[in-house]
């Protein structure tokens, strides 16, 4: 009998990851974005076509991100977007009555997952079978969670960062914050306007984040053109920064991850405190990419810290993992 095949879905703030499970293939990894038009709803593009017009769209165009802090705020804009990403990458054969492994922030309600399943029941999917980001990102991320051993699992995405402990394959407690990479980006718009008085947009400020940002005060100096618009005058303006100024902005969003950390490990079985003193904490998803980071979380809550081999891809990459071990063989 032909082997049934085996999708995985991560829907993130940012990024939507499809995956062939079985193959280990990443087959859509684009913007989590769709536009449209306004008059009569329909789509005109999505990801990253989607996404260069964000900003610059004529007022017919409407851009609808519809995942927001890890959370589904668009049933009709997911699904429309899910069906347009199959289509222009001719994954009907792939999607049509396979299983899905679909990553679920930690603490998800019941509405939520609801909502997810009847979008994947719209899509012609036979069986849906969900799972905790924590637990895909500690798989993806190579780590042996099936022992007794307590780990913690890190993963900041772009709205928002799921922080999970694990304990004998699975998940012992798990939160998620509204907190990511975005909140980076806003704190550095904010310190540009307040010291430079020139705004600049989100999308300049994630680059400059990505290019020179910097949690580690004793990195090279770095530097980079920003353009923007003078406050006072209205008009067009270029500096040059260096990224030692975005070290406070960076550390401040930083910090309110490490407290949320803090608050997650406070009830927790002095035993698994034990352990994770021992095994450390393994940071992932986009925003651990962030220079400095596997230091500055090491620093700050004096643990051994790791980072994922893949950040962007831990979860899908855990959905492998998760198809491997001899327990989920029914999937
Ligand atoms: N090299 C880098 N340095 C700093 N930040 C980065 C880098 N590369 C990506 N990022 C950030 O990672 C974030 C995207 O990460 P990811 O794809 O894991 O998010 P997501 O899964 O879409 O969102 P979420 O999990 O919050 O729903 C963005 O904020 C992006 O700016
Ligand atoms: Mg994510």
């Amino acid at each position: 009998m032909k082997q049934k095949n085996v999708i995985g879905l991560d829907l993130g703030s940012q990024n939507t990851i499809i995956y062939n499970v079985i193959e280990d293939l990443v087959v859509f990894n684009e913007p989590t974005i769709i536009a449209k038009n306004k008059q009569n709803n329909q789509i005109l593009e999505i990801g990253y076509l989607a996404n260069k017009l964000e900003g610059r769209n004529p007022y017919n165009i409407k851009i609808s991100k519809f995942v927001k802090n890890g959370l589904l705020h668009n049933r009709e804009d997911c699904l429309n977007y899910l069906k347009f990403a199959i289509s222009s990458m001719h994954l009907e054969k792939l999607v049509r009555n396979s299983t899905l492994i679909l990553a679920c922030s930690d603490d998800l309600s019941m509405v939520h997952q609801e909502a997810l399943i009847s979008i994947c029941k719209d899509l012609d999917i036979s069986s849906i079978y969900m799972e905790s980001i924590s637990k895909l990102t500690a798989l993806g991320s190579g780590l042996n969670i099936s022992n007794m051993h307590g780990n913690l699992i890190v993963n900041i995405g772009s709205g928002s960062t799921n922080i999970g402990i694990i304990s004998s394959g699975e998940l012992v407690k798990g939160k998620t914050i509204p907190i990511g990479g975005d909140n980076f980006d806003i704190e550095i718009v904010r310190y540009i306007r307040n010291k430079w008085k020139t705004r600049i947009g989100l999308k300049t400020s994630e680059q400059i984040k990505i290019k020179i940002g910097t949690l580690d005060e004793t990195q090279e100096e770095k530097f980079i053109e920003v353009k923007g618009q003078d406050l006072i005058t209205g008009l067009p303006h270029s500096f040059v920064i260096s990224n030692k100024e975005l070290i406070n902005p960076l550390t401040k969003v930083a910090n309110d991850i490490i407290f949320e950390i803090q608050q997650a490990l406070e009830d927790v079985n002095p035993e698994l405190i034990s352990d994770i003193s021992t095994n450390g904490i393994t940071i992932s998803g986009g925003s651990a990419l962030l220079q400095g980071s596997r230091k500055f979380y090491q620093k700050s809550l004096h643990l051994p810290s790791f980072t994922s081999p893949t950040p962007s891809l831990s979860v899908v990459k855990g959905m492998k993992e998760l198809l491997n071990q001899a327990k989920y063989k029914e999937i």
